[in-house]
């Protein structure tokens, strides 16, 4: 990859709390969802849970090393609201606060930017028990949440994200019920999706109030293709495109739902929660816009089933996409990404775009010689952020390209059967060694030197 084609794109590095922190019991953090999900049974893979996870909690210091050897120019994490408000509300922790506050400190005297995602799924088990994302007050509790977190980090933040993937918070959570909460409920689907985008509205307007930094969301868009050129597989590709992609993008950036999606999700569930005055919350202005994306999707239309992919539309199903697959079984497709970055700034522009997250899973551990030669891993990252600068050089005003992820981590209902990180971390021992992805990633950063504007 020439270093040239670079410009001043920004290049870093992703991680959230659950997935890499560990200490899940050490200094009043109160319990997440994922604490009490992965504890039940048949849940997770293995059995797996985040309890020591990357235990970067006790060894974050030696990891902003790593950042700095790697040379990037930002790092995006994640803060576990139960460590800053143990039951969701109420009285902060002042040990959880620190943990972050120095987190902050230590990235900006490494001259790395810190990006803080407010919300990557690790909800307070104590909202939960109130109801959780169906319930609106968890809306509320959210700006709160927000507001307690900017009044300590806001001096010093200058890239927030509201939300991670609402999309896979209100769906995988309460209505395929692979993620945490593990409801299945179509109604609780919907509402959560709602309260999800009232949240991050609300937060938006409390972040406003302490903050100067630019503010955004986290969605993680699908290219839909139809899986031919019948009829029925185009309207279902139109209706999957509408509740993976439309639902959040209309709300967040028109302050309006897809008529079509809205009136699906009217035949199958009770709409009124959807009160049309949220719209303009929800559609409070934001900076920029983070897009993760990892793999496009082929749908057709067929026999309605049990496998819905989104409320009131078991009809439409997944085929199969041509391409090499990652272990996670996600097809390798770097041009949809070009293809998706084109289309939300047609659609949706002009507003800044971000990549927060794109890699993939593949299973390469030590060899003899102790070192990591994940090729697949940089085939991946190097033809998919090419693919974003194809994008930019159509004009889309794409600011950085942030990879998934910094270590290998807990990947949710897989466990840690599957390693994004771009540094190996052996589970036993908790050592890191760099992948031949992260020394790719160093080469190149290193090569370009500092970022131009910079
Ligand atoms: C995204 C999540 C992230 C990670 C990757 C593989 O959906 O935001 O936490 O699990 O997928």
């Amino acid at each position: 990859m020439d270093h040239n084609r670079l410009g001043d794109l920004s290049l870093g590095v992703a991680t959230s709390a659950y997935q890499i922190e560990g200490a899940v019991d050490r200094d009043g953090r109160g319990q997440s969802i994922w604490d009490t999900f992965t504890a039940r049974a048949g849940t997770v893979k293995n059995g797996d849970t985040g309890e020591h996870a990357a235990a970067h909690y006790d060894n974050v210091v030696d990891d902003l090393d790593l950042l700095s050897w790697l040379g990037v120019d930002v790092y995006r994490f994640s803060i576990a609201w139960p460590r800053i408000l143990p039951e969701g509300v109420g009285r902060p922790n002042p040990a959880g606060i620190g943990f972050y506050d120095r987190l902050v400190d230590q990235l900006l005297e490494r001259g790395i930017t810190p990006s803080v995602t407010l919300y990557h799924w690790d909800l307070p088990e104590a909202l939960q028990q109130k109801g959780g994302w169906p319930n609106r007050d968890t809306a509320e509790q959210f700006a709160e949440y927000a507001l307690t977190v900017a009044r300590t980090l806001g001096d010093r933040v200058t890239m927030w994200a509201t939300l991670n993937e609402p999309w896979v918070a209100a769906f995988v959570g309460h209505l395929t019920g692979e993620h945490a909460p593990g409801i299945r409920d179509v109604q609780a689907a919907v509402d959560a999706a709602h309260h999800l985008l009232l949240g991050h509205g609300l937060a938006t307007q409390a972040l406003r109030t302490v903050t100067l930094g630019k503010v955004g969301i986290v969605l993680n868009p699908t290219v839909v293709w139809p899986a031919s050129d019948r009829p029925e597989d185009i309207a279902a590709a139109d209706l999957a495109d509408g509740v993976r992609n439309r639902w959040w993008f209309d709300p967040v950036l028109r302050g309006s739902y897809p008529a079509d999606v809205l009136q699906v999700f009217e035949s199958v569930v009770d709409t009124d929660g959807l009160r049309p005055e949220d719209l303009d919350v929800i559609s409070s202005p934001i900076d920029w816009l983070g897009i993760n994306y990892y793999t496009p999707e082929s749908v057709a239309g067929g026999p309605p089933g049990d496998d819905a992919i989104g409320p009131g539309i078991d009809h439409v199903k997944t085929r199969p996409v041509e391409g090499e697959h990652t272990t996670m079984g996600w097809v390798v497709r770097p041009e949809a990404l070009t293809e998706l970055l084109v289309r939300v700034h047609n659609d949706y522009g002009p507003i800044e775009l971000w990549i927060t997250e794109n890699g993939a899973a593949y299973d390469t551990g030590p060899g003899p010689d102790g070192t990591v030669a994940d090729e697949a891993r940089v085939r991946y990252l190097e033809s998919h952020l090419s693919a974003a600068l194809d994008a930019r050089d159509q004009g889309v005003p794409l600011a950085g390209y942030i990879a998934w992820s910094f270590l290998d981590n807990f990947e949710w209902a897989e466990g840690y059967e599957q390693r994004f990180g771009i540094i190996y971390v052996d589970y036993e021992t908790q050592a890191r060694i760099a992948k031949q992805s992260a020394h790719w990633l160093r080469d190149l950063l290193a090569q370009r030197g500092r970022r131009p504007g910079s």
